[in-house]
């Protein structure tokens, strides 16, 4: 089984681009509701999420773990790689290795969390690459209540998304990363915003291809991953909006089971 974990509903974006990238095989998904956001919290609050996220998801049979979520990717990858022994993922490095690959004027528009941004891991990791690459960031802090909320395609949310990418747009940015898994949801508003000249990365779809290149190059990994096609949904709160949300990322019918951490 391969383990996801994010704070809430962002990390589907990440189940169904694996499910639509390696279709078939069987997961397991935790998204921390209870916590939810991550975004706005101490990198050591993350870190102990994160390392509780991916001890229940251990227990639960997962052989691989993929963390879903920029804001645990950016503090707390180093944790997790040196208490646990088997493939752990994060969606950072996917996300920056497929920006490079598109960006033609090596200028790079990042959107993230508060935490995310604050980390300059994005920034960092581009310039390892590519040092004369331009990055410039913006920290979207209402952009992930108002994704929770299923506030997909309100005029409010037009016009937030509207004011936090003005400035990236005015450095004339060709590449934009989405440096969290829950703004994939806001890509038709986030693309018309930006406009058609600017290349939208997702880290979701990244990170999904990243691990297909994974199980391709390693067999025996790929033997430990079980494939019914069966994808179990944990969370640490219920709410009716989020089984809605749920429903429509990863559109067919799931059923969501409670735990507490
Ligand atoms: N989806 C998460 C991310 O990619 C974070 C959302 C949050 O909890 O703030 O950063």
């Amino acid at each position: 089984m391969i383990g996801v974990f994010d704070s809430g509903i962002g990390g589907l974006t990440v189940v169904r681009a694996i499910m639509d990238t390696l279709p078939g095989y069987d997961m397991i998904y935790f998204g921390d509701t209870a916590r939810t956001p991550y975004g706005n919290k101490s990198s050591k609050t993350v870190i102990e999420y994160s390392l509780q996220n991916t001890e229940f998801l251990i227990k639960q049979g997962a052989k691989m773990i993929v963390m879903a979520c920029n804001t645990a990717s950016s503090v707390a990858t180093e944790a997790l790689k040196e208490r646990f022994s088997l493939p752990i993922y994060e969606v950072i490095t996917p996300a920056v290795n497929y920006s490079l690959k598109m960006t033609k004027k090596s200028i790079i528009g990042v959107i993230g969390t508060r935490a995310t941004i604050a980390s300059g891991i994005y920034e960092k990791k581009i310039k390892e690459r590519k040092p004369d690459a331009k990055v410039y960031s913006a920290a979207c802090p209402l952009l992930v209540p108002l994704v929770e909320e299923g506030w997909l395609k309100k005029p409010e949310t037009r016009m937030i998304v509207k004011k936090y990418l003005h400035p990236l747009k005015m450095k004339q940015i060709d590449t934009l990363i989405l440096g969290c898994t829950h703004y994939p949801l806001l890509i038709p508003i986030i693309e018309h915003k930006i406009g058609k000249r600017v290349r939208v990365i997702s880290s979701s779809t990244a990170v999904a291809e990243q691990i297909k290149a994974f199980l391709a190059a390693s067999p025996e990994s790929d033997r430990e991953l079980s494939k019914n096609g069966h994808t179990d949904f944990f969370v640490s709160d219920i709410t009716s909006q989020f089984e809605k949300t749920a429903k429509s990322v990863i559109r067919q019918h799931i059923d969501l089971k409670h735990v507490n951490l």
